[in-house]
């Protein structure tokens, strides 16, 4: 069957600071969504990856659905309501304009969505970060499809073996999508070459080259670019299928090991690597570190199993001592050089405002101070 998975989130307010949302605040998009669920999807999952909620969605109506995007929009609308009565703090954060206009994208919330031939059996993983941007998942989504070193299915599996597709996306460019699609393995160096620079080019999806099936979709929005101004971090969500035409399951989840660095964390505008943390985990340390969560499921006629926590497991244990150890390491650094973000990208105005003020107070020397002789 022709089975749409739709995952939209959005930071509409958090307890203590930008931490977790409130039971109630999620209790009440649940309601919301369950209430109307009825003759528009086939399920929904309802979780939260530190301050973001994300409504996970399964239904026939294909991406980009009118129904489906105003169900979410309302549901953070309704629990947008809630987060003020109770008094949390960014209550609306992500909801950046005033009135629903047939599709969420360019609103604030963040969207992955992808309409598949539903497998005999179809599993795949919902991934969701916060504290970062859509980018930390460029350097994960490269290893996975695209290097043997880190998926032997490249090698061993003819149909893995045939490589995947990359849209790449200019998420700078505000006029409009501006995307490139390049094959892997063919165009490697082409591909590696723009996600050097996860602040710009973004992985959208990912397209077996064997059967044209999509393999992953990615939330590309940049709320800074939306908004013209920092209004919180993109925290990007991302589906996965996974095994047969794919890679399995390990292979995708093996390069958050790394615990690579990412743009995000305190103010979205330090550089702290990226923790795989349990699900439904809230958000400490420096506003962070930025985190990322993994839910497998199987979905059978549109129907979703209980999720499995992918980063649960005791192997993850010892990764995330080891982030935490890079993590405070990094933050010794302080406010100098790699530590933040670069300039064209801190998200707030403060600084830029401050260097041209001594800007102003700059001399240029006119005597050179003359050395006394000897
Ligand atoms: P199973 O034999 O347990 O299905 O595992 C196959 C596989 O490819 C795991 O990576
Ligand atoms: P969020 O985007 O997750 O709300 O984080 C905002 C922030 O600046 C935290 O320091
Ligand atoms: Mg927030
Ligand atoms: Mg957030």
């Amino acid at each position: 069957m022709k089975l749409t998975l739709s995952v939209i989130k959005a930071d509409i307010g958090s307890i203590g600071g930008h931490v977790a949302p409130s039971l109630e605040l999620l209790e009440t998009v649940g309601t919301y969504v369950g209430d109307r669920a009825t003759g528009l999807l086939l399920d929904h999952y309802i979780s939260h990856t530190g301050d973001d909620i994300a409504i996970l969605m399964t239904h026939t109506r294909g991406v980009g659905d009118e129904q489906i995007h105003k169900l979410a929009w309302d549901a953070f609308l309704a629990g947008t309501a809630a987060a003020r009565k109770q008094g949390l703090y960014g209550a609306g954060q992500d909801l950046l304009k005033d009135s629903f206009s047939g599709n969420v994208k360019g609103m604030g919330p963040a969207v992955a969505e992808m309409e598949i031939d539903e497998r005999t059996s179809e599993p795949f993983l919902f991934f969701a970060a916060d504290k970062t941007d859509p980018g930390a998942y460029n350097l994960p989504l490269y290893l996975a499809f695209a290097d043997v070193m880190n998926t032997p299915g490249l090698i061993l599996s003819p149909n893995i073996g045939r490589g995947f597709r990359f849209v790449i996306m200019d998420v700078n460019d505000t006029t409009g999508d501006r995307i490139i699609e390049l094959n892997a393995p063919d165009e490697l160096y082409d591909i590696a070459a723009l996600l050097r620079d996860p602040e710009r080019y973004v992985i959208e999806s990912v397209w077996s080259r064997a059967t044209g099936e999509q393999a992953v979709a990615v939330a590309t929005s940049r709320l800074h670019n939306i908004a013209g101004k920092y209004t919180g971090k993109d925290d990007p969500v991302m589906l996965v299928r996974v095994q047969m035409n794919f890679p399995a399951t390990g292979e995708v989840l093996a390069p958050y090991a790394i615990g690579h660095f990412v743009g995000g964390c305190m103010r979205g505008s330090h550089q702290m690597p990226l923790m795989p943390v349990t699900l439904n985990t809230g958000i400490s340390y420096f506003d962070g570190p930025p985190i990322v969560s993994c839910a497998g499921f199987c979905v059978h006629n549109g129907k979703l199993t209980e999720p499995v926590d992918a980063f649960v497991q005791p192997f993850w244990n010892t990764v995330r001592d080891d982030v935490a150890q890079k993590a405070m390491e990094m933050r010794r650094q302080g406010f100098v050089g790699t530590a933040m973000l670069p300039m064209s990208e801190l998200e707030y105005t403060g600084i830029s405002e401050k260097l041209e003020a001594l800007n102003k107070r700059f001399i240029v020397r006119k005597e050179l101070p003359l050395l006394k002789p000897a």
